[in-house]
């Protein structure tokens, strides 16, 4: 992993605790990692509940995988240990996200199971994995990009589920099943457990 340059620094306090801030927001933070395929839906499920979340007064911010390669991540491609860097830069700023009071939704395939304990182990207080569950077929059949023909063709190299491996979650948070759930019961699971969860 990453050998760290840095010496010679100190941790700065804060002047406003967690707690004050939690106060003020009216909930806990933390950060709702969802995992999955390209297409099971995860960037979808992240964008309708921050919408919900909204709503209701909560304060909450999606980091996509798509978005954030435009530009944090706009260095790294697809192989594993780009992947890698991927994820533990998302770790980070969810963590910083988090430790400013929000409600971090992650949308990144994050197809590994160490990288993803990596994540967790940056913030284990606030991580909640979410597997954004649908097969392989249900995926493919939607091809909302149409990434999985081009993958079958030959075109995307090191593409997740036909070139490159997922490993599934053994024991996520939660799972969302959305082969045979549609989004509106999806943001209904996923609100009634940040209900739950992040409630004072
Ligand atoms: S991750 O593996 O590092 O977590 P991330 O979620 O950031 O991936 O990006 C996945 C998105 O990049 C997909 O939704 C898809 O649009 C695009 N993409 C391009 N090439 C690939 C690839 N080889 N494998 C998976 N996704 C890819």
């Amino acid at each position: 992993m990453l050998a760290a340059k840095s010496t010679n620094i100190t941790v700065a306090e804060h002047a406003v605790t967690r707690d004050e801030r939690w106060l003020a927001n009216g909930h806990k933070s933390g950060i709702l990692w969802f995992t999955g395929l390209s297409g099971a839906g995860k960037s979808t499920l992240a964008m309708a509940l921050e919408r919900r979340l909204f709503e209701r007064g909560y304060r909450a911010y999606v980091l996509d995988g798509d978005n954030v390669r435009h530009g944090l991540s706009a260095d790294l491609g697809f192989s594993p240990e780009d992947r890698a860097e991927n994820i533990r830069r998302i770790g980070e700023v969810a963590n910083l996200f988090a430790q400013a009071g929000f409600i971090v939704l992650t949308a990144f395939i994050s197809p590994y199971r160490a990288d993803r304990e990596r994540a967790r182990a940056i913030a284990p207080d606030f991580f909640h994995e979410v597997h954004v569950k649908a097969g392989l077929a249900t995926c493919e059949s939607r091809d909302v990009k149409g990434l999985y023909a081009k993958a079958r063709a030959g075109k995307i190299p090191e593409f997740t589920g036909i070139s490159a491996p997922y490993e599934e979650p053994l024991a996520a948070d939660l799972v969302v099943p959305t082969d045979r759930m549609d989004v509106t019961r999806s943001v209904d699971l996923l609100m009634a457990y940040v209900e739950r969860k992040l409630a004072l």
